[in-house]
Parts: C-alpha cells; sequence; structure tokens
C-alpha cells in the first residue's frame, strides 16, 4: 500500500489509543475493524492466537464470518506463518496448494506472527481481492503494529474465551 513513514507511524499511534480503549472481553474486534476502515485494501481482518497447538480466532471484521474459526498448526497459510514464525505474503492464494479457502473473492493474503519473544503467541491475518495486494510496506507496518498486540494476546490467552 505503500505507507510514508509519516503516516506508519499515525497508524501506529492510532492502533495504540484504540488498544488503550478497547474494552476488555472484547478482544481484538474494534482493532480489526479499524484497520479494515482503515485500509482500503484491507478487505477481511482477522486476529488468531494460539492455544494447544491450535489457532483460535479472537476478532475479526469482514463481510462475511469465517468458517475457520479454529486452524490447527499444521493447516493453512495460517499454520505455516505461526509453525515459521514468520510473515507469509500471498500475492495469489491459487498458486499456494496448502491455502484454507474462506472467501470465493480472495486473492491475496498477509499472515504476521504475533511473537512474544522467542513464542508466537498467534497472528494477524487479512484478505483482499487484489492479486498482489500487500507490499514491503504493509509487511512493515503490520510486524510493528503486531508488537503493539502482544500485552493484549498474552491477557486474551489467560481467559482463552474459545474455551467457553
Ligand atoms: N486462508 C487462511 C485461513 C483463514 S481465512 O482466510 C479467514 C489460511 O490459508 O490459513
Amino acid at each position: 500500500m505503500n505507507l510514508s513513514e509519516e503516516l506508519e507511524g499515525r497508524a501506529l499511534r492510532e492502533s495504540r489509543a484504540l488498544l488503550a480503549r478497547e474494552v476488555p472481553g472484547t478482544d481484538f474486534h474494534a482493532l480489526c475493524r479499524w484497520l479494515r476502515h482503515g485500509f482500503p485494501r484491507y478487505g477481511w481482518v482477522g486476529v488468531y492466537l494460539l492455544e494447544g497447538g491450535t489457532l483460535h480466532l479472537a476478532g475479526w471484521d469482514g463481510e462475511h464470518p469465517t468458517e475457520h474459526t479454529s486452524i490447527p498448526l499444521g493447516s493453512g497459510l495460517c499454520g505455516l506463518a505461526a509453525r515459521e514464525q514468520r510473515t507469509v505474503n500471498v500475492r495469489d492464494v491459487r498458486e499456494r496448494p496448502e491455502y484454507l479457502a474462506c472467501f470465493l473473492e480472495t486473492r491475496s493474503e498477509i499472515v504476521v506472527p504475533i511473537m512474544d519473544g522467542a513464542t508466537c503467541l498467534g497472528e494477524i491475518d487479512i484478505d483482499g481481492p487484489q492479486q498482489g495486494a500487500y507490499d514491503a510496506s504493509d509487511e512493515r507496518f503490520l510486524e510493528r503494529l503486531s508488537k503493539e498486540l502482544v500485552h493484549r494476546a498474552r491477557s486474551v490467552l489467560e481467559r482463552a474465551p474459545w474455551r467457553a
């Protein structure tokens, strides 16, 4: 998306304020909504958290819900990013056999792990309908954003709302 340093700094400050305001118990929904509405190429935005070898959906925003509310670490682009603890940025999901399909219109997907030191707590997952929607500036922005999510991710993991 070619974010300038200045815009990226502003977006990170806004996300920090949002995370501070977000009501405990609502998990990551407000953050996902803010990302989706602020960045036109972010068509579907979710945050998954990793517990017991499974990624659990802890917040999302998009036109449709996903059927993949829990994803084993061995599956999908989401599993790949968490296993290898690195950003996975796919230009065209049709070229990736491990891709777990959610939405017919999806072409690009970027998955960025939320790292707490050497431990992966979860990830940010974004889909969009354009091919090659995400570039190095998205990777850098989302990697910086993911560091802001560590504290919140730890507290949601303690509550593990998906177990209820
Ligand atoms: N496409 C992902 C699954 C999650 S949905 O996109 C919301 C994957 O391949 O892991």
